[in-house]
């Protein structure tokens, strides 16, 4: 009986030991589920992570390069199709053709509903492509307020959009074509002063020196309110080095005269440096109060001078020359066509401030042009006209002057 009892218990024992074992497997399958849903929910948590990283990198990687393209793309210029450049010259109608030079022809049109000047260079002059589009991305960062603006280009072609410039070339003024009225000397210093300073501009560009190769009175436009600006900036760096020369071999015997501005010390040496901009200027200014042909021109101002007979070399269509002003523009322009380089004056310190000196002068002065001492201020020896005080009436001192 007692045995009976003790195994039983000992039954009831081994039963009892058997459900708790069963229990603790049991809750360690649960402990061991709880942990893989865990893992697996970390993993999940680690995947979307992973996913919103990549997301977060490419989004990042699309507006960096967004960024980058803003900065180095190939679009900083206004880029126009062959069909709007058709369009806007009528497909190159010949009445639309306002002149043609070395580099090729010159068109009027409408852009924009704007007035524009579309130059199309010839097929040889043009450039690869990428050149040529790596020239107008510079060019179009350039800007100055007496350099023609380049507004755009069709690269495919070789079209370069300029502003339109609305009185047309200095040669053409000052030579008088189509019987415009002379310009007046208030309104030829003032040109000289801008054209110097926008050249300054040009031979200060970084990171190297813009020299422009090509200076002439035909390459200063006018605006409609005879504003000069420089054209044609930079057009002998758009084209292959043997293009660029054929065009200044081609100046030489087609248009008699141009040859006259190349420096002749750069036509021994082959060294192009800004000074051969200047003896091109020299020659220019020469031209601005004589209005006469290039050729020989230093050599007749200089034995003028020496004769005591400058004033008789003066551009007779100006009634009221200050003689003695114009004297010493004239000696200006006589230092900067020195044969040797190294005699020429430098244009920041020299030139420059002696041409807006004698600008100043004509904006200060009565009408006759006399009786007063400007200075760099611009004011005359009373004291009462500002550097602005060029008027009206003293811009149209002259008859049918402008
Ligand atoms: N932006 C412009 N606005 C108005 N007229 C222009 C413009 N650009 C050129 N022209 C006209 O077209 C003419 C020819 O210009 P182009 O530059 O082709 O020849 P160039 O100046 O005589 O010689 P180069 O080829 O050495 O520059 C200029 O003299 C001027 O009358
Ligand atoms: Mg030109």
């Amino acid at each position: 009986m007692e045995e009976a009892r003790k195994f039983e218990e000992a039954r009831l024992a081994g039963e009892a030991a058997l459900a708790m074992a069963e229990k603790e497997k049991a809750k360690c399958k649960a402990a061991i589920e709880a942990a893989e849903a865990a893992k697996r929910l970390a993993e999940m948590e680690a995947h979307r992570r992973r996913q919103a990283e990549l997301k977060a990198k490419k989004e990042a990687d699309e507006k960096n390069r967004a960024l980058d393209a803003l900065a180095h793309n190939d679009v900083r210029y206004r880029k126009y199709t062959i069909e709007e450049i058709e369009e806007a010259t009528e497909n190159f109608e010949a009445h639309n053709k306002i002149g043609e030079g070395g580099y090729g022809p010159v068109y009027k049109g409408k852009l924009d509903h704007t007035p524009v000047a579309i130059k199309v260079l010839r097929p040889d002059a043009a450039q690869g492509k990428k050149q040529f589009q790596q020239e107008v991305e510079v060019l179009s960062c350039m800007r100055h307020p007496n350099m023609v603006l380049l507004l755009g280009a069709c690269p495919e072609y070789g079209c370069l959009v300029y502003e339109y410039m609305f009185n047309g070339s200095l040669e053409d003024r000052l030579f008088r074509r189509g019987n415009t009225p002379p310009l007046s000397w208030r309104r030829r210093f003032t040109i000289a002063a801008e054209i110097a300073t926008a050249l300054l501009f040009l031979h200060q560009a970084k990171p190297e020196p813009l020299v422009h190769r090509d200076l002439k009175p035909a390459n200063i436009l006018l605006d409609r309110n005879y504003v000069s600006k420089i054209s044609d900036v930079g057009l002998a760096r758009l084209v292959p080095p043997s293009v660029a020369d054929s065009v200044t071999q081609y100046h030489m015997t087609s248009a008699a005269g141009t040859f006259c501005y190349i420096d002749p010390e750069y036509q021994q040496t082959g060294m192009l440096t800004t000074k051969s901009d200047i003896y091109s200027l020299g020659i220019m200014l020469l031209q601005i109060i004589t209005a006469k042909p290039p050729m020989g021109i230093a050599h007749h101002v200089g034995r003028a001078i020496e004769k005591g007979t400058f004033a008789d070399m003066l551009d007779p269509a100006v009634p009221n020359w200050p003689v003695e002003e114009a004297l010493s523009f004239a000696q200006l322009a006589l230092k900067c066509v020195e044969l040797r380089k190294r005699d020429r004056p430098d244009l920041g310190t020299v030139i420059v401030p002696e041409l807006n000196r004698l600008r100043d002068l004509g904006s200060s002065s009565d009408s006759h042009g006399h009786g007063c001492q400007g200075n760099s201020g611009g004011y005359s020896s009373d004291g009462n006209t500002g550097a602005n005080g060029r008027s009206s009436r003293s811009l149209l001192s002259a008859d049918s002057q402008v």
